[in-house]
Protein backbone atom coordinates (compact mmCIF):
# COMPACT_ATOMS: atom_id res chain seq x y z
CA UNK A 1 0.00 0.00 0.00
CA UNK A 2 1.31 3.52 -0.85
CA UNK A 3 2.57 5.40 2.39
CA UNK A 4 0.41 9.11 2.37
CA UNK A 5 2.37 11.98 4.35
CA UNK A 6 -0.64 14.27 5.37
CA UNK A 7 -0.41 18.35 6.25
CA UNK A 8 -1.48 17.27 9.75
CA UNK A 9 1.46 14.83 10.67
CA UNK A 10 4.24 15.67 12.86
CA UNK A 11 7.64 16.15 11.18
CA UNK A 12 9.29 14.23 14.19
CA UNK A 13 6.72 11.39 13.04
CA UNK A 14 7.16 11.83 9.42
CA UNK A 15 10.47 11.87 9.84
CA UNK A 16 11.35 8.60 12.20
CA UNK A 17 8.80 6.50 9.92
CA UNK A 18 10.03 7.40 6.24
CA UNK A 19 13.86 8.78 7.62
CA UNK A 20 14.34 9.69 3.35
CA UNK A 21 12.19 12.13 4.13
CA UNK A 22 14.78 14.15 6.12
CA UNK A 23 16.55 15.30 2.80
CA UNK A 24 13.30 16.59 1.69
CA UNK A 25 12.49 18.91 4.49
CA UNK A 26 15.77 19.71 4.46
CA UNK A 27 15.88 20.89 0.61
CA UNK A 28 12.59 22.71 1.31
CA UNK A 29 14.58 24.95 3.97
CA UNK A 30 12.76 23.18 6.63
CA UNK A 31 15.69 22.15 9.17
CA UNK A 32 13.76 21.78 12.39
CA UNK A 33 13.44 17.62 11.64
CA UNK A 34 15.39 16.46 14.57
CA UNK A 35 14.76 19.34 16.93
CA UNK A 36 11.90 20.75 19.39
CA UNK A 37 9.98 22.29 16.73
CA UNK A 38 10.00 19.17 14.95
CA UNK A 39 8.88 17.10 17.77
CA UNK A 40 5.29 19.19 18.15
CA UNK A 41 4.84 20.79 14.73
CA UNK A 42 2.92 19.37 11.73
CA UNK A 43 3.80 19.62 8.34
CA UNK A 44 1.76 22.55 7.71
CA UNK A 45 2.71 24.08 10.59
CA UNK A 46 6.36 23.97 10.25
CA UNK A 47 5.60 25.17 6.37
CA UNK A 48 3.82 27.82 7.77
CA UNK A 49 7.10 29.22 10.10
CA UNK A 50 9.59 28.88 7.17
CA UNK A 51 6.65 30.19 5.03
CA UNK A 52 6.83 27.55 2.41
CA UNK A 53 4.21 26.31 -0.09
CA UNK A 54 2.65 23.17 1.97
CA UNK A 55 1.45 21.48 -1.58
CA UNK A 56 5.01 21.41 -2.95
CA UNK A 57 6.80 20.02 0.12
CA UNK A 58 4.23 17.14 0.83
CA UNK A 59 4.19 16.02 -2.73
CA UNK A 60 7.96 15.31 -2.27
CA UNK A 61 7.72 14.21 0.92
CA UNK A 62 5.00 11.40 -0.75
CA UNK A 63 7.10 10.82 -3.94
CA UNK A 64 10.47 10.06 -1.21
CA UNK A 65 8.47 8.17 1.03
CA UNK A 66 7.41 5.93 -1.65
CA UNK A 67 10.78 5.56 -3.00
CA UNK A 68 10.64 8.03 -5.76
CA UNK A 69 12.48 10.24 -6.65
CA UNK A 70 11.44 14.24 -6.24
CA UNK A 71 13.28 16.75 -8.48
CA UNK A 72 16.20 18.65 -7.17
CA UNK A 73 15.92 16.19 -3.66
CA UNK A 74 18.54 13.23 -4.03
CA UNK A 75 21.81 14.27 -2.10
CA UNK A 76 21.57 16.44 0.87
CA UNK A 77 23.82 18.55 -1.58
CA UNK A 78 21.21 19.62 -3.39
CA UNK A 79 19.40 21.46 -0.68
CA UNK A 80 18.55 25.24 -1.69
CA UNK A 81 20.71 27.14 0.98
CA UNK A 82 22.80 30.12 -0.67
CA UNK A 83 19.32 32.13 -0.50
CA UNK A 84 20.91 34.15 1.97
CA UNK A 85 24.25 33.31 2.55
CA UNK A 86 26.60 34.27 -0.70
CA UNK A 87 28.54 31.07 -0.63
CA UNK A 88 27.68 27.60 -1.74
CA UNK A 89 29.08 25.32 1.52
CA UNK A 90 26.60 22.41 2.03
CA UNK A 91 25.19 20.88 5.45
CA UNK A 92 24.34 17.09 5.91
CA UNK A 93 21.92 18.60 8.78
CA UNK A 94 21.14 17.30 11.65
CA UNK A 95 23.64 18.75 13.78
CA UNK A 96 20.53 20.75 15.87
CA UNK A 97 20.36 17.23 17.77
CA UNK A 98 24.02 17.92 19.31
CA UNK A 99 23.04 20.78 21.11
CA UNK A 100 22.10 20.78 24.52
CA UNK A 101 20.90 24.11 25.48
CA UNK A 102 20.41 27.05 22.90
CA UNK A 103 19.80 30.89 24.56
CA UNK A 104 19.02 33.74 22.83
CA UNK A 105 20.37 37.30 23.68
CA UNK A 106 17.79 40.01 23.13
CA UNK A 107 17.48 43.40 24.50
CA UNK A 108 15.30 45.86 21.85
CA UNK A 109 17.54 48.67 21.84
CA UNK A 110 20.93 49.04 19.76
CA UNK A 111 23.92 49.33 21.86
CA UNK A 112 23.07 48.24 25.98
CA UNK A 113 25.98 45.28 25.46
CA UNK A 114 23.90 42.41 24.27
CA UNK A 115 27.09 41.31 22.18
CA UNK A 116 28.82 42.24 24.82
CA UNK A 117 26.96 39.65 27.29
CA UNK A 118 26.93 36.87 24.98
CA UNK A 119 30.68 37.18 24.57
CA UNK A 120 30.88 36.85 28.59
CA UNK A 121 28.25 34.24 29.15
CA UNK A 122 30.30 32.07 26.46
CA UNK A 123 33.68 32.83 28.30
CA UNK A 124 31.92 31.95 31.86
CA UNK A 125 30.90 28.80 30.46
CA UNK A 126 33.69 28.11 28.31
CA UNK A 127 35.72 28.02 31.30
CA UNK A 128 33.86 25.83 33.05
CA UNK A 129 35.02 23.27 30.82
CA UNK A 130 31.38 22.95 28.67
CA UNK A 131 31.28 23.43 24.89
CA UNK A 132 30.11 26.64 23.66
CA UNK A 133 29.03 27.82 20.01
CA UNK A 134 27.92 31.58 19.44
CA UNK A 135 25.42 32.12 16.29
CA UNK A 136 26.01 35.63 15.52
CA UNK A 137 22.11 36.82 14.43
CA UNK A 138 23.19 40.12 14.14
CA UNK A 139 23.40 39.57 10.30
CA UNK A 140 23.85 42.97 9.08
CA UNK A 141 26.18 44.30 12.11
CA UNK A 142 28.01 41.63 12.96
CA UNK A 143 30.48 42.15 16.05
CA UNK A 144 31.27 38.71 17.66
CA UNK A 145 34.23 37.61 15.76
CA UNK A 146 35.69 41.25 16.22
CA UNK A 147 35.18 40.93 20.14
CA UNK A 148 37.21 37.56 19.81
CA UNK A 149 39.47 38.12 17.56
CA UNK A 150 38.31 35.32 15.26
CA UNK A 151 38.93 36.22 11.31
CA UNK A 152 38.99 33.84 8.76
CA UNK A 153 36.51 32.52 5.88
CA UNK A 154 34.50 29.37 5.99
CA UNK A 155 35.99 25.87 5.13
CA UNK A 156 34.00 22.64 5.08
CA UNK A 157 33.46 19.78 6.86
CA UNK A 158 31.72 16.48 6.03
CA UNK A 159 29.16 17.93 7.54
CA UNK A 160 28.57 21.32 6.93
CA UNK A 161 29.96 24.95 7.32
CA UNK A 162 32.91 24.78 10.10
CA UNK A 163 32.74 27.16 12.21
CA UNK A 164 35.66 29.64 13.57
CA UNK A 165 37.64 28.78 16.87
CA UNK A 166 38.44 31.40 18.85
CA UNK A 167 41.62 30.61 21.56
CA UNK A 168 39.77 29.12 24.17
CA UNK A 169 37.90 26.99 21.78
CA UNK A 170 34.41 28.87 21.54
CA UNK A 171 33.04 28.18 18.19
CA UNK A 172 31.71 31.22 16.15
CA UNK A 173 29.54 31.89 12.93
CA UNK A 174 29.14 35.09 11.97
CA UNK A 175 28.16 37.11 8.77
CA UNK A 176 31.26 38.48 8.70
CA UNK A 177 33.02 35.01 7.77
CA UNK A 178 30.84 35.10 4.57
CA UNK A 179 32.06 38.59 3.35
CA UNK A 180 34.95 38.94 1.13
CA UNK A 181 36.08 42.42 3.10
CA UNK A 182 34.45 42.70 6.70
CA UNK A 183 33.28 46.25 6.02
CA UNK A 184 31.18 45.05 3.23
CA UNK A 185 27.73 46.12 3.94
CA UNK A 186 24.75 43.69 3.70
CA UNK A 187 22.12 44.89 2.03
CA UNK A 188 19.19 42.21 2.37
CA UNK A 189 15.69 42.55 2.81
CA UNK A 190 14.54 40.66 5.99
CA UNK A 191 13.37 37.10 4.27
CA UNK A 192 16.56 36.81 3.18
CA UNK A 193 18.47 37.62 6.87
CA UNK A 194 15.92 35.37 8.28
CA UNK A 195 17.32 32.30 5.55
CA UNK A 196 20.79 33.38 6.85
CA UNK A 197 20.46 33.15 10.26
CA UNK A 198 18.40 29.64 9.75
CA UNK A 199 21.11 28.48 7.63
CA UNK A 200 23.85 29.34 10.34
CA UNK A 201 22.02 27.34 12.91
CA UNK A 202 21.18 23.90 10.09
CA UNK A 203 23.38 24.14 8.05
CA UNK A 204 26.77 24.49 10.07
CA UNK A 205 28.86 21.42 11.72
CA UNK A 206 28.31 22.82 15.14
CA UNK A 207 29.71 19.49 16.60
CA UNK A 208 28.40 18.57 19.90
CA UNK A 209 27.58 21.73 22.37
CA UNK A 210 26.54 22.15 25.56
CA UNK A 211 25.33 26.03 24.76
CA UNK A 212 24.62 27.68 21.57
CA UNK A 213 24.24 31.10 22.65
CA UNK A 214 22.48 33.56 19.84
CA UNK A 215 23.15 37.20 19.69
CA UNK A 216 20.42 39.45 18.22
CA UNK A 217 20.74 42.35 16.78
CA UNK A 218 18.62 45.39 18.50
CA UNK A 219 14.74 45.25 17.58
CA UNK A 220 11.63 42.76 17.73
CA UNK A 221 11.78 42.34 14.19
CA UNK A 222 12.59 39.95 11.45
CA UNK A 223 15.49 38.24 13.56
CA UNK A 224 14.43 38.01 16.94
CA UNK A 225 11.28 36.49 15.49
CA UNK A 226 13.18 34.22 13.36
CA UNK A 227 15.43 32.55 16.60
CA UNK A 228 12.30 32.59 18.19
CA UNK A 229 10.10 31.08 16.04
CA UNK A 230 12.74 28.58 13.98
CA UNK A 231 15.20 27.67 16.39
CA UNK A 232 14.46 25.63 19.71
CA UNK A 233 15.64 28.60 22.31
CA UNK A 234 15.32 27.42 25.73
CA UNK A 235 15.75 30.90 26.85
CA UNK A 236 16.20 34.28 26.85
CA UNK A 237 18.49 36.48 28.65
CA UNK A 238 17.52 40.61 28.35
CA UNK A 239 19.93 42.83 28.67
CA UNK A 240 19.15 46.18 29.54
CA UNK A 241 20.74 49.44 31.08
CA UNK A 242 19.90 52.03 33.89
CA UNK A 243 17.92 53.96 31.77
CA UNK A 244 16.31 51.53 29.08
CA UNK A 245 12.97 50.94 30.81
CA UNK A 246 12.40 54.47 30.79
CA UNK A 247 12.30 54.58 26.77
CA UNK A 248 10.27 51.07 27.07
CA UNK A 249 11.57 49.48 24.58
CA UNK A 250 13.24 46.52 26.91
CA UNK A 251 9.41 46.06 27.65
CA UNK A 252 8.86 45.56 24.25
CA UNK A 253 11.33 42.67 23.77
CA UNK A 254 10.11 41.41 27.12
CA UNK A 255 6.77 41.61 26.00
CA UNK A 256 7.47 40.22 22.48
CA UNK A 257 9.29 36.78 24.17
CA UNK A 258 6.23 36.09 25.98
CA UNK A 259 3.86 36.72 22.91
CA UNK A 260 5.96 34.15 21.83
CA UNK A 261 5.76 31.40 24.52
CA UNK A 262 9.27 31.64 25.11
CA UNK A 263 11.27 31.99 28.88
CA UNK A 264 13.50 34.92 30.33
CA UNK A 265 15.92 33.36 31.86
CA UNK A 266 17.64 36.29 33.67
CA UNK A 267 18.10 39.87 33.21
CA UNK A 268 21.37 41.75 32.84
CA UNK A 269 21.51 45.49 33.75
CA UNK A 270 24.76 46.92 32.03
CA UNK A 271 26.49 50.27 32.05
CA UNK A 272 24.49 50.16 35.95
CA UNK A 273 27.34 52.22 37.18
CA UNK A 274 31.00 53.68 37.20
CA UNK A 275 33.50 53.26 39.56
CA UNK A 276 35.24 56.46 40.61
CA UNK A 277 38.88 56.75 42.29
CA UNK A 278 37.56 57.01 45.28
CA UNK A 279 36.11 53.96 45.21
CA UNK A 280 32.08 54.93 45.50
CA UNK A 281 29.65 54.00 42.17
CA UNK A 282 29.05 56.61 39.75
CA UNK A 283 24.98 55.75 38.15
CA UNK A 284 26.07 57.75 35.20
CA UNK A 285 22.86 56.83 33.54
CA UNK A 286 20.46 57.06 36.86
CA UNK A 287 19.53 54.43 39.70
CA UNK A 288 19.03 50.62 38.50
CA UNK A 289 16.20 49.29 37.54
CA UNK A 290 16.95 45.65 38.20
CA UNK A 291 14.10 45.21 40.56
CA UNK A 292 11.28 46.47 38.17
CA UNK A 293 13.04 44.03 35.34
CA UNK A 294 13.11 40.85 37.71
CA UNK A 295 9.08 41.82 38.46
CA UNK A 296 8.55 42.75 34.54
CA UNK A 297 10.33 39.26 33.65
CA UNK A 298 9.67 36.86 36.81
CA UNK A 299 13.37 36.12 36.26
CA UNK A 300 16.30 36.82 38.58
CA UNK A 301 18.92 39.48 37.89
CA UNK A 302 21.68 37.82 36.67
CA UNK A 303 24.17 40.39 37.20
CA UNK A 304 24.48 44.41 37.16
CA UNK A 305 27.78 45.07 34.72
CA UNK A 306 29.93 48.27 35.60
CA UNK A 307 31.28 50.65 32.57
CA UNK A 308 34.42 49.38 32.15
CA UNK A 309 36.93 51.01 29.94
CA UNK A 310 38.99 47.70 30.30
CA UNK A 311 36.30 45.56 28.81
CA UNK A 312 35.90 48.34 25.90
CA UNK A 313 39.36 47.48 25.09
CA UNK A 314 39.74 43.80 24.90
CA UNK A 315 36.59 43.82 23.02
CA UNK A 316 38.22 46.37 20.48
CA UNK A 317 41.51 44.03 20.57
CA UNK A 318 39.71 41.03 20.06
CA UNK A 319 40.64 39.97 23.61
CA UNK A 320 37.47 39.27 25.42
CA UNK A 321 38.12 35.69 26.64
CA UNK A 322 41.07 37.75 28.96
CA UNK A 323 38.46 39.43 30.69
CA UNK A 324 38.39 38.90 34.42
CA UNK A 325 36.25 41.18 37.08
CA UNK A 326 34.05 40.13 40.08
CA UNK A 327 30.76 41.50 38.43
CA UNK A 328 31.75 38.95 35.70
CA UNK A 329 32.10 36.36 38.04
CA UNK A 330 28.90 37.22 39.65
CA UNK A 331 27.09 37.08 35.99
CA UNK A 332 29.13 33.71 35.52
CA UNK A 333 27.46 31.73 38.55
CA UNK A 334 24.16 33.31 38.52
CA UNK A 335 23.52 32.64 34.83
CA UNK A 336 24.42 28.77 35.57
CA UNK A 337 21.65 28.71 38.87
CA UNK A 338 18.94 30.78 36.75
CA UNK A 339 18.71 27.99 33.87
CA UNK A 340 18.07 25.36 36.47
CA UNK A 341 15.87 27.63 37.66
CA UNK A 342 14.04 28.42 34.28
CA UNK A 343 14.26 24.71 33.67
CA UNK A 344 11.87 24.07 36.72
CA UNK A 345 9.91 26.80 36.24
N1 LIG B 1 29.92 47.63 30.54
C1 LIG B 1 30.61 48.14 29.56
N2 LIG B 1 31.75 48.83 29.78
C2 LIG B 1 32.46 49.37 28.78
N3 LIG B 1 32.13 49.24 27.49
C3 LIG B 1 31.03 48.55 27.19
C4 LIG B 1 30.22 47.96 28.20
N4 LIG B 1 29.18 47.34 27.59
C5 LIG B 1 29.35 47.52 26.28
N5 LIG B 1 30.45 48.25 26.03
C6 LIG B 1 30.94 48.67 24.74
O1 LIG B 1 29.87 49.35 24.09
C7 LIG B 1 29.82 49.02 22.72
C8 LIG B 1 28.44 48.41 22.42
O2 LIG B 1 28.34 47.16 23.08
P1 LIG B 1 27.73 45.91 22.34
O3 LIG B 1 28.27 45.82 20.96
O4 LIG B 1 27.89 44.75 23.22
O5 LIG B 1 26.21 46.37 22.29
P2 LIG B 1 25.02 45.71 21.47
O6 LIG B 1 23.79 45.88 22.31
O7 LIG B 1 25.36 44.36 21.05
O8 LIG B 1 24.97 46.67 20.21
P3 LIG B 1 24.16 46.44 18.84
O9 LIG B 1 22.74 46.76 19.18
O10 LIG B 1 24.77 47.40 17.90
O11 LIG B 1 24.34 45.01 18.46
C9 LIG B 1 30.96 48.04 22.47
O12 LIG B 1 32.05 48.77 21.98
C10 LIG B 1 31.27 47.48 23.84
O13 LIG B 1 32.62 47.10 23.98
MG1 LIG C 1 25.45 43.51 19.12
Amino acid sequence: MAVEISADMIIHDVVTQYPQTVKVFQAHGLPCTACQVGARESVAGGARTHRLEVGALLKDLNLVANGQEAEGIKPATKAPVGRGIPLNVMSQGGSDSKIRHIIAIMSGKGGVGKSLVTGLIAVALQRQGLKVGILDGDITGPSIAKEFGARGAPTKTAEGIAPLSTVGGIKIVSMNMFLPDSTDPVVWRGPMISSAIKQFYSDVDWGKLDFLLVDLPPGTSDEAMTVMQSLPVDGVVIVSSPQMLATEIVIKAIKMVQALKGKVIGVVENMAYLTMPDGSRNELFGPSNGAELVSLTGAPLLAQLPIDPEIAMLCDAGLIENYNSDSFDTLASNFTTALKLSAAR
